[in-house]
Order: C-alpha cells, then structure tokens, then sequence
C-alpha cells in the first residue's frame, strides 16, 4: 500500500540542457582537423570542460597538453573553447605551429570589447573567477590595463588602485550566474558612475538559458543532478542556481557519481546538464535512475536555442 502511493519517481528534465553552439563547433572542429591532417592534433588545454569529451577525443588522436613548449614544432594545434592571450598566438607564431582556433566566437567578443576599453585609456574591470582560462585570455588582452573582481568585496579593493580621473570599463565571463554577475555590476556603477558595461552583461545566451531551464524544475523538485565536470564553470553554476532552490543538488560527472543516500525521499528528480557535456550523459543518468524503480520521465522548456557558429577556414568543407 506504502509502494503504490508513492508511485512512480518524477525526473524532470530541464530544458535546454547539454551542449551549447560553441562546444560543438569546438568538437567539430577537433574531428575535422584530425579527418583533415591526421592524428595526431595536438589540442592547448581542455577543449571544453568534460572529462568523457576529452577521452572520446583522446581515442581518436587528440593530444591535450597544458602548455604549447609540448607541440612538436610545425604540429596542427588547436586553440581550446575557451580562449587564449595574445602572448599564446605569438609563440604559437614563434614555433610555426599550424593554429586551429577553436575559441566560441561569444568569448571572442569579449576579448574585443577588452581591447577597444583599453585602446582609449579605460581600466577593463573584469568580473569573473580567478584561474579559470577565459579570464587569463581576456585579460591577457590588456596587459597592465585589466583587474580581475570576483564579487562585491572585490570591487572596493580595485577602486583602491584607480587614479582620479581614469576611465573604468567593465565586462563578464560568459558563464556567471546571472543574479551574482548583477549585484557585483551594480557594486561597480555605484562606485564608478560613468563606468561603461555591456548592455546587460556577457553572459552568454547558453548560460542564461541554462540557468533558467534549471530553475523551472528545482523549485519542484527534491534533488537537482546537474551532470558535468568539476571544472565547468557553467555547470558549477548551474548547480550553485539549483541549490538556492531545491533542498539537494548535486554535480556528477556520469551516473556513477550518484550516491544511493541522496534519492532517500527524492520522488522528484530535478536534471540537467551543463554546456559542454554529452546529451549521451544525461541519458546514461536517466537509464541509471531507471534501473532501481519505475520512473516518468517530463521535460520541461523554457525556451528554443538555435544558434549556429562557422568553423574556421582550416576546417571547413
Ligand atoms: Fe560559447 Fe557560451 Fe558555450 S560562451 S562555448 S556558447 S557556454
């Protein structure tokens, strides 16, 4: 009797979900510079933030490396999701490397919003989380021009280092929690009025609609599982946004991160995935759920996502 009022668990899968224009342009772009030049292709950090994308890469011929003093010289390298500083173009240039740049042309924007602040003498206030390589790259665009802030507290402590006079200007990693981005803005225009921002900010379309499918379903449900790596921005955050909301979430990187202890009392199963992990993931993790009871499965849109990217000319058909 117990059994047949519970019923059957709830997963409610947000969407969208999964991977965004610029992860799959950036994993095009990996396939086509091994079909084009052969294995292997040597690939500067993480192509994007997911542990099961870089393996399924690595097994057809891609070789990741942290650093390009590693690429043989003259070797096909591409250049990751995420963006590189100038200084990585010139050594690549230095060393002959044959560049693929698979940087998503929205962090692209960013790094050209850096340049054109500091080209009319701006400081470029940066709002965004230290080591991640989107901020190293945007930053390196403006050598000694450019401090980092990530939250309000920050913002105090870089105005310390304004001279009067001096212009600010201030831009957003692309995959911030839009709510926290907001408040450290608004911290920036109430201590620099003139200060000159994105319209909104530059997160970019992936991550806000992200962000609110996640919200549709944590205020319903009992657990969030947010699949994706540990070093995804926007996963973390999706996961940070969902917590706010549901008494439990999670990030896991496939089912077998899920812990039995965390369903207890979970009837209603929240799920979604960020930008640069595999649909296939997600549906590894239904599967699992699936196998230890019956389970409905609904969907739940906020909105449609059909945004498309060019590949790069060394690559394109
Ligand atoms: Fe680009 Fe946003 Fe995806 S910046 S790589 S579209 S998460």
């Amino acid at each position: 009797r117990w059994a047949a009022a519970a019923g059957p668990r709830r997963v409610l899968l947000a969407s969208p979900r999964s991977f965004c224009a610029g992860v799959e342009r950036a994993i095009e772009i990996v396939e086509r510079a091994l079909d084009r030049f052969g294995a292997p292709v040597y690939v500067r950090k993480q192509i994007v933030h997911n542990i099961h994308v870089v393996r399924d890469l690595e097994r057809r011929g891609a070789v990741f490396v942290d650093d390009l003093a590693e690429v043989p010289e003259g070797a096909v390298t591409v250049f990751s999701a995420h963006g590189v500083a100038p200084a990585v173009r010139e050594e690549a240039g230095r060393r002959g490397l044959r560049v693929v740049d698979a940087t998503c042309p929205l962090v692209a924007k960013v790094h050209a919003e850096a340049r054109r602040f500091a080209a009319r003498g701006d400081l470029v206030v940066l709002i965004g989380h230290a080591g991640h390589e989107e901020v190293e790259g945007v930053l390196g665009e403006v050598p000694g021009a450019g401090v980092l802030v990530e939250d309000e507290a920050g913002v105090a402590d870089a105005a310390q280092n304004v001279p009067w006079g001096r212009g600010v200007a201030y831009l957003t990693q692309t995959t911030l929690a839009a709510d926290e981005a907001g408040r450290v803005a608004a911290a920036i225009r109430r201590r620099f009025p003139d200060a000159e921002g994105p319209r909104g900010d530059d997160i970019c379309y992936a991550t806000t609609n992200r962000q609110h499918a996640v919200r549709a379903v944590a205020a319903q449900a009992d657990l969030v599982l947010v699949v994706g790596s540990a070093n995804s921005s926007n996963a973390l955050r999706l996961t940070e946004v969902a917590a706010r909301q549901a008494p439990l979430a999670r990030l896991i990187d496939d089912p077998g991160d899920i812990a039995l202890d965390w369903l207890r009392g979970a009837r209603t199963v929240g799920l979604t995935a960020g930008a640069s992990t595999p649909g296939a993931m997600v549906d590894a993790v239904v599967a699992a759920l699936g196998g230890l009871g019956p389970l409905e499965v609904e969907e739940r849109r906020v909105t449609e996502e059909n945004v498309e990217f060019t590949l790069p000319k060394e690559v394109r058909p």
